[in-house]
């Protein structure tokens, strides 16, 4: 059994972030991390054209600013390229191939048991904590929804998270459900790679620009978020027109107020928008059910696809190993608490990168699990 002050779960952006704060404490800490490398999200589980939907002023890590040349909007690579940096000038070495089987807090010992799977050796390994820091993130696993008949599908579907680019897909017929960043993003992708591109919109949404979400972020600076919403959605309206003329579901709630009060995040454009109004993307409502190559849609209609790409979110996983920490996380892995507050929980245990609010929010949480383990340690 290996004993340490903090053990960190997850090498992603929060995990590296407190990792690094920490470090700025000279606080004693490692980094246990399943895959073989630091942003396994960004490297292994993300498509070739996304960049930063967030401008680079709200996605820095603490301790390291990006290159001042970086574009607003970095793109992937350029991203990846920062969180490698990042982990090798602030010294934070990762031990990598090690999934994390079960964590519980030991009362006698007063710290936390980890038991990890090192999948390089195929071998169990033990650690004693005082502190843990779940940075295993929101988008840990992809969600594919229960559609009946989904299992006769003659044709190929993946979950977004496995979509690298349009290669393979050139004059398929190819269906994506789910309108938000991804699946919108994704059916632009397809559709510049020659495939017969149709999204599926089943849920209400907001859909932006990049610039517009950026103009708000620094107007909610100074204005009150109603009177944002009322801009940007304004803006929205002029530079994408009426969305539900398409066939997009919009939502009233304004954007920021939804964002600030649900976490879910509007829908960027990339491209996407002005494709669906030439009828190059079809939209489409949702599924009904599938057999075979058939896909029956809600309005009645019923069409063939080759493909299928569920753009239908994630889910966190802190559920199947984390063995305490009901005061912390509900059953969905999520924390209990709305941000502020939404970081801490009893033990010594904390979570990084759980507020739905991105690189921003995974910032400020790593700043305030290293401060409040500081604290804790200053008092012992
Ligand atoms: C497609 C996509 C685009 C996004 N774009 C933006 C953006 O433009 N701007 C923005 O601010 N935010 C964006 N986000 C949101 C968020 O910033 C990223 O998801 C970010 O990578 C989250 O960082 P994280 O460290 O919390 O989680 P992750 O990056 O998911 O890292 C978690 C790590 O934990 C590891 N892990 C999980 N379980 C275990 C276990 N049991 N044992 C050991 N290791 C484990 C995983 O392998 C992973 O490496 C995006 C998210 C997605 C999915
Ligand atoms: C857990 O919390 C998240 C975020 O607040 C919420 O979306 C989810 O429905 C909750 N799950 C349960 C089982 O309460």
């Amino acid at each position: 059994m290996e004993k340490i002050v903090v053990v960190i779960i997850g090498a992603g952006p929060a995990g590296l972030a407190t990792s690094a704060c920490l470090n700025h404490f000279s606080i004693p800490n490692i980094v246990l991390e399943r895959e073989d490398c630091c942003g396994s999200l960004w490297k292994k589980r993300s498509y070739d054209r996304m960049s930063l939907h967030i401008a680079k002023q709200f996605c820095e890590l603490p301790h390291m600013p990006f290159p001042s040349n970086a574009p607003t909007f970095m793109p992937r690579i350029d991203f990846i390229n920062y969180l490698d940096n990042y982990a090798s000038q602030i010294g934070i070495n990762p031990r990598f191939h090690r999934s994390v089987e079960s964590a519980s807090y030991d009362q006698n010992a007063k710290s936390w048991i980890i038991e990890v799977k090192n999948t390089a050796l195929d071998k169990f390994e033990f650690f004693a904590a005082q502190f843990l820091v779940v940075a295993t993130g929101e988008n840990n696993e992809g969600l594919i929804p229960e559609v009946p008949g989904l299992d006769s599908f003659q044709g190929e579907y993946i979950h977004s998270s496995q979509y690298k680019n349009g290669n393979t897909f050139s004059g398929k017929d190819v269906l994506v459900v789910g309108c938000g960043n991804s699946g919108l993003e994704i059916a632009y992708d397809l559709s510049n790679s020659g495939a017969q591109t149709s999204i599926v919109s089943h849920r209400p949404v907001h859909i932006l620009t990049k610039e517009i979400v950026l103009l708000g972020m620094l107007l909610l600076k100074v204005l009150p978020c109603k009177l944002v919403d009322y801009i940007v959605m304004l803006l929205s309206k002029q530079k994408l027109g009426d969305i539900s003329h398409y066939g997009l579901k919009r939502q009233t709630m304004g954007p920021f107020y939804l964002k600030q009060t649900t976490g879910q995040s509007p829908t960027i454009d990339v491209g996407a928008i002005g494709k669906i109004k030439t009828g190059e993307i079809k939209v489409l409502p949702s599924v009904m059910r599938i057999n075979g190559k058939e896909i029956d849609f809600q309005n009645g209609k019923t069409k063939q696809f080759d493909a299928i790409i569920f753009a239908t979110g994630y889910r966190s996983t802190v559920r199947n190993w984390l063995q305490e920490g009901e005061d912390l996380f509900n059953d969905s892995g999520m924390p209990k608490r709305s941000s502020p507050g939404h970081w801490k929980g009893e033990n010594g245990l904390y979570c990084a990168g759980f507020a739905r609010n991105g690189l921003l929010g995974i910032s400020i949480d790593a700043q305030n699990v290293a401060k409040d383990i500081k604290l804790a340690l200053s008092q012992s």
